[in-house]
C-alpha cells in the first residue's frame, strides 16, 4: 500500500491546520485599545487649600499659553506650548494622536520641512543627536525648528536666516534618538516619594529578582546626591528644573535656570535673555511675581494622580485577574505598583499612596531598546521603569513611540541574549572615549534585565494574557 494521504484527506488535513489557526488567531491576546469614557485624569489633587488651588489654575493656564516670538520662542524650538505636547487624553498628558509638530513647522510663514520622523499621525517627538561630528558623544536634545520666515518675527529677528539641522542625513546615519513626551499627571506625589523609600524598594525581593536577573539602579543628582526620577532615564531631580529645561529646550525660552539661547545669531534674538523672569510683571502681588518656570512646577506638582477603571476593559474580575497574573510573572518588580510619599508641607502631598508602577530605578532592556545616549548614571541601554499609571489612555508605547500596541509594548522588552556582559555605560568606561569604544565594540549593550519575565508572560495561557492587557488599561 502506498503511504502519504490521499487528495481527500489532504484537504481534510488542511482545513484543519488552517481552522486551528484561525482559532489560535482569534484567541491570541490583544490590546483592547484606548479606554473609552471619562479620561479619568487632569483633576487637581485632592484636598488642595484655596490658595494652592489658585496656583494649580493660574499655572495651568500659563502651561497652556501658545508662545510666540515677542515672548522668545526660538530661534529654535520643537513646539510652541506645554500643553501642546502634553494633552492627551486631557492638558498634562502626553502625545495626541494627530501630531501638532506636523503644522506648528509651516505656522505664520515658517518654512521648516519635516524630518522624516515626524509624520501628522505619529506620536510628537524630540530628537537628541549621540554623536558629534568629530566622534565625541552628544546626547543633547537637537530642536527641530527655526523661526526663520516667521510673519511675527519684528526688528532684527525678521532678519533672521537660521537654517534647521540636517535631521533627514543624521536620522539616515542612525545618530538621531528620538523620545517621546512622558505624562506629567501625579508627579507631585512621584516627586515626594523618599530617596530611602526608593533605596529600600529597590533592595527588597531580592532573591526573585536575582533568580530572574533584575538588578536597577537609581539615577543620581551630580551635586547633591539626591535621586533623580524625571525623564525616561530618571535625568532629573525635580518639577522646577525640568520647567526651566523644557521651556528652553522644547520651546527656546530661555528662564531663570536656563539662561543660554538655542541659537547665539543676535539677528535671531526676538526679546531679551533670559525671556522669561520672575517679577516680570512689575507687580508685588504675589501670584504675579512668580516666573512661568515656578508656575509650570506648581500646576504640575498640584495634578493628581490619573485615577483606574475598576470595570473597563473586559470587566472587573478579569482586572483582578490580570493584576494578579501582573504580580505573578514579576512585571511588579520592575513595575512597583505603588509608594507611600513623605510628610510634606503640602497637605494634599503628605503620606500619600502613589499607585505609579514603578520603581524609578533604570534597568538594562537590551539592544532593541537601547537608545545610545548617556545620561548621568543612566547607561545607552537603559531606562527608567515607566510608571504605568493612565496607560488605558495612552495613543505611543515606549521611550520613542515605536508602537502604539500594547502587546509590542511588552514583546520589544525581550532583547539580547548574549553580548560582552562588560557595563558599557559611563559607570563602566573612565572617559568617553571607552564607552563609545565599548559601545561600538559591542553592541554597548547589555541582555534585557526583562528576558526572563516576557518569557513568563509567554507562557501564560492566551486567557490569561488577555487579562493581564486588560488590566494594563484599565490603569
Ligand atoms: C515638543 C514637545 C514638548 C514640549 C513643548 C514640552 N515637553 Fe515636556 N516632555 C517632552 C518629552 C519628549 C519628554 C521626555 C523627555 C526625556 O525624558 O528626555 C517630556 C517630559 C517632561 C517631563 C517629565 C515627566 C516625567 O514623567 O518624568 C516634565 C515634567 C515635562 N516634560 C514638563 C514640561 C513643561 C513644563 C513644558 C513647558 C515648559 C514642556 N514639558 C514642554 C516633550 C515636550
Ligand atoms: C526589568 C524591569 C522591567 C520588567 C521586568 C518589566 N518592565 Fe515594563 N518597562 C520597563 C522599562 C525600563 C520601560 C521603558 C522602556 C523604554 O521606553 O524603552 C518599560 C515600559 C513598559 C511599558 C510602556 C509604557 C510607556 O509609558 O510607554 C509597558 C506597557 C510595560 N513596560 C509593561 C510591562 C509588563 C506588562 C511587564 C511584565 C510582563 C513588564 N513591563 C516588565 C521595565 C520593566
Amino acid at each position: 500500500m502506498k503511504l502519504g494521504f490521499t487528495t481527500a484527506s489532504r484537504a481534510v488535513l488542511l482545513t484543519m491546520a488552517g481552522w486551528a489557526l484561525s482559532v489560535s488567531a482569534a484567541s491570541a491576546a490583544a490590546d483592547p485599545g484606548l479606554r473609552g469614557g471619562a479620561p479619568g485624569a487632569g483633576d487637581p489633587v485632592p484636598g488642595l487649600t484655596a490658595d494652592q488651588s489658585t496656583l494649580f489654575f493660574d499655572g495651568q493656564a500659563t502651561f497652556a499659553e501658545k508662545e510666540a516670538l515677542e515672548d522668545g520662542l526660538g530661534p529654535r524650538f520643537n513646539l510652541d506650548s506645554c500643553l501642546g505636547c502634553h494633552s492627551f487624553p486631557v492638558h498634562g498628558g502626553s502625545s495626541p494622536p494627530v501630531n501638532p509638530q506636523a503644522t506648528v513647522a509651516t505656522d505664520l510663514g515658517a518654512k521648516n520641512v519635516l524630518p522624516p520622523f515626524i509624520t501628522a499621525n505619529g506620536p510628537i517627538r524630540e530628537a537628541r543627536f549621540q554623536f558629534l561630528p568629530n566622534g565625541q558623544r552628544d546626547g543633547g536634545v537637537h530642536s527641530l525648528f527655526v523661526i526663520s520666515g516667521r510673519v511675527d518675527a519684528t526688528g532684527t529677528a525678521a532678519k533672521c536666516t537660521a537654517v534647521q539641522e540636517d535631521f533627514a542625513g543624521q536620522f539616515r546615519r542612525g545618530n538621531v534618538s528620538l523620545r517621546i513626551p512622558t505624562p506629567t499627571y501625579g508627579l507631585g506625589l512621584v516627586e515626594n516619594i523618599p530617596d530611602t523609600t526608593l533605596t529600600a524598594n529597590l533592595a527588597a525581593n531580592a532573591q526573585q529578582k536575582a533568580q530572574l536577573g533584575i538588578s536597577g539602579h537609581l539615577n543620581t543628582n551630580g551635586n547633591d546626591g539626591r535621586v533623580a526620577r524625571f525623564g525616561w532615564k530618571a535625568q532629573n531631580v525635580s518639577l522646577l528644573l525640568f520647567s526651566g529645561e523644557a521651556y528652553n529646550v522644547e520651546m527656546g525660552i530661555t528662564n531663570e535656570l536656563f539662561q543660554t539661547e538655542r541659537d547665539l545669531n543676535p539677528a535671531c534674538q526676538t526679546d531679551a535673555t533670559p525671556n522669561d523672569i520672575s517679577g516680570k510683571e512689575g507687580l508685588a502681588d504675589a501670584a504675579m511675581t512668580l516666573s512661568d518656570v515656578e508656575k509650570f512646577a506648581l500646576y504640575m506638582r498640584y495634578l493628581g494622580a490619573p485615577m483606574p477603571s475598576t470595570t473597563a476593559p473586559g470587566g472587573a474580575a478579569s482586572i483582578t485577574r490580570g493584576q494578579q497574573a501582573f504580580n505573578s510573572v514579576g512585571c511588579a518588580l520592575c513595575h512597583t505598583p505603588s509608594m507611600t510619599t513623605a510628610t510634606t508641607k503640602v497637605g494634599a502631598l503628605s503620606n500619600k499612596t502613589a499607585t505609579l508602577y514603578s520603581d524609578l530605578a533604570v534597568h538594562h532592556m537590551g539592544p532593541t531598546l537601547a537608545d545610545n545616549v548617556i545620561q548621568g548614571a543612566a547607561g545607552p541601554d537603559e531606562f527608567r521603569t515607566a510608571p504605568l499609571w493612565g496607560l488605558g489612555q495612552r495613543v505611543f508605547f515606549l521611550h520613542d513611540g515605536r508602537t502604539s500596541d500594547l502587546v509590542q509594548a511588552i514583546q520589544l522588552h525581550a532583547s539580547g541574549s548574549g553580548g560582552r556582559g562588560g557595563r558599557s555605560d559611563a559607570a563602566g568606561a573612565a572617559t568617553d572615549a571607552d564607552a563609545i569604544a565599548n559601545w561600538r565594540g559591542s553592541g554597548g549593550t547589555q541582555p534585557s534585565e526583562a528576558n526572563r519575565v516576557i518569557a513568563n508572560f509567554n507562557n501564560l495561557n492566551s486567557a490569561s494574557q488577555q487579562d493581564l492587557l486588560n488590566f494594563l488599561r484599565s490603569l
